[in-house]
């Protein structure tokens, strides 16, 4: 898919089919993950892929985001602050910033690969370190549910340009 319309056209997908991701797949998305940029190149981003439905369903404990048991696929993205913190310091957050663009990556990948995925930050961090034996050091970042879906959802609305963007001095919104 070409990028731009791969942007233009990806929406968070919060209903999954009962079919299995292939590996090829899981894979491709993790390879389009791992190419994000980073902050001295240090790719801080680590990344478990979860298809265990006893350990997914562990993750939103009060069931607030269904989409997450309903889910195939999981990939839970962490980062290990040591690659960044090794180079520029520990008040660094720079290994946020970069699993952020991981993230996204992934996100459109799935999208290009014909599935659908949702960014979540709102679960339950204690019980994804305990089943998938994380180490205390590292963050965990956000999860991404994915899989195959029937319907995509309706593109929810931005703001528009002239709102966010401005040219050379925030009294000129770029229109
Ligand atoms: C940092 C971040 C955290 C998010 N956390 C959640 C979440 O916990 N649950 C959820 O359903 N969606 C979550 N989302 C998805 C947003 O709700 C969604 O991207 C936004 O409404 C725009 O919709 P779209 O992705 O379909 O364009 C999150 C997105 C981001 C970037």
């Amino acid at each position: 898919m070409e990028t731009l319309k791969a942007i233009s056209t990806r929406t968070s997908i919060r209903a999954f089919l009962d079919k299995e991701v292939p590996l090829e797949i899981i894979k491709t998305v993790l390879e389009a993950g791992i190419k994000a940029p980073s902050g001295g190149n240090r790719q801080p981003w680590r990344f478990v892929v979860v298809t265990d439905k006893d350990k997914i369903k562990t993750f939103d404990p009060d069931d607030h985001q269904p989409c997450v048991e309903q889910a195939p696929a999981v990939i839970v993205a962490c980062a290990n602050p040591y690659d960044t913190w090794e180079k520029y310091g520990e008040n660094d957050q720079c290994y946020i910033l970069d699993t952020a663009a991981a993230i996204q990556n992934m996100l459109l990948a799935i999208h290009d690969q014909g599935l659908g995925g949702v960014w979540i930050a709102s679960f339950s961090k204690g019980e994804v370190r305990k089943q998938l034996n994380i180490p205390k050091h590292w963050k965990i970042i956000s999860i991404i549910p994915f899989g195959y879906y029937d319907e995509r959802n309706i593109a929810v609305p931005r703001k528009k340009l002239e709102e966010v963007a401005y040219l050379n001095d925030i009294n000129c919104p770029i229109k």
